[in-house]
């Protein structure tokens, strides 16, 4: 059998899914040009072993270009920054990454982990039409999050929809990085409103799937929220994140 593919790969034949993928690989070219001239993210010291291991205990979405802007953020964090927040926890693969990312750079402060662990709570018709409240992320286990996370004594697990425990967190300024991964329109909306004053200058906000066909809503949140904040610097990033910088106090 083996010897009768490569016979007929030889000859020019391809599966449906090999040609699939040849056409996405052709139509989405500018995505991967040159990679191979570009720095292997997996070999960057620090990053690369994390990555690959978050990445290994299959417990993220995000794949190791989205983990380097998180790397990145954590690097980036400006002296005065009090605690660093994600939204949109889900199995808890990215929050394990950001809390290694924050000890292996030598920043001890709080992390908030905040999630539903229930799914959506609230969706807009008209820009999430593919999320409802009830379908998507209801298996998740805040028990099983809390024990993948019990090695990071920072790491404060929050249960909840994010508009009731947003204002019972601890720190209520001074954050230095903010993860915003909900997909919908109504909650990024509501976290951007709620962290971005609570942020120190220099800080970034980093919003998943903003670049996404799937996620129209996290992109307009991001959108309304960029136009009338011109104390931020907003990014579409090639990784399908957003970076909001906050140029000033
Ligand atoms: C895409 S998942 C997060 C993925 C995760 N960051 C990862 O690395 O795989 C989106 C999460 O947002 C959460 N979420 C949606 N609405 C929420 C709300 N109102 N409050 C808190 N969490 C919410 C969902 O429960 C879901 O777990």
């Amino acid at each position: 059998m083996a010897a009768i593919t490569r016979w007929l790969r030889a000859l020019g034949f391809r599966s449906r899914e090999e040609r699939e993928r040849l056409d996405l690989a052709t139509r989405y070219e500018h995505y991967w040009y040159n990679a191979q001239k570009k720095i292997d993210l997996t070999k960057v010291d620090g990053f690369g072993r994390l990555a690959r291991r978050v990445r290994d205990q299959r417990r993220t979405y995000l794949h190791v270009d989205r983990l380097y802007t998180l790397w990145q953020g954590v690097a980036s964090l400006p002296p005065s920054s009090k605690a660093v927040v994600e939204i949109g926890v889900y199995r808890g693969g990215s929050v394990r990454f950001l809390g290694e990312a924050l000890r292996l750079h030598g920043r001890e402060i709080p992390m908030y982990a905040c999630d539903t662990f229930d799914g959506h709570t609230v969706v807009d018709a008209a820009a999430d039409t593919r999320h409802a409240v009830g379908k998507q992320f209801t298996g998740a286990s805040v028990e099983k999050v809390r024990g993948y996370l019990a090695d990071l004594p920072l790491v404060e697990v929050v249960p909840g929809d994010i508009q009731l425990t947003a204002p019972t967190l601890d720190v209520q300024d001074g954050y230095g990085l903010v993860h915003i991964d909900v997909d919908v329109y109504p909650i990024t909306r509501f976290c951007l409103e709620h962290f971005a004053p609570k942020l120190v200058a220099g800080g970034t906000i980093v919003v998943d799937d903003y670049g996404f066909k799937t996620c129209p809503g996290a992109k307009q949140a991001v959108d309304e929220f960029a136009a009338a904040h011109p104390e931020f610097r907003r990014w579409h990033l090639l990784t399908g994140q957003a970076l909001l910088v906050r140029l000033s106090p």
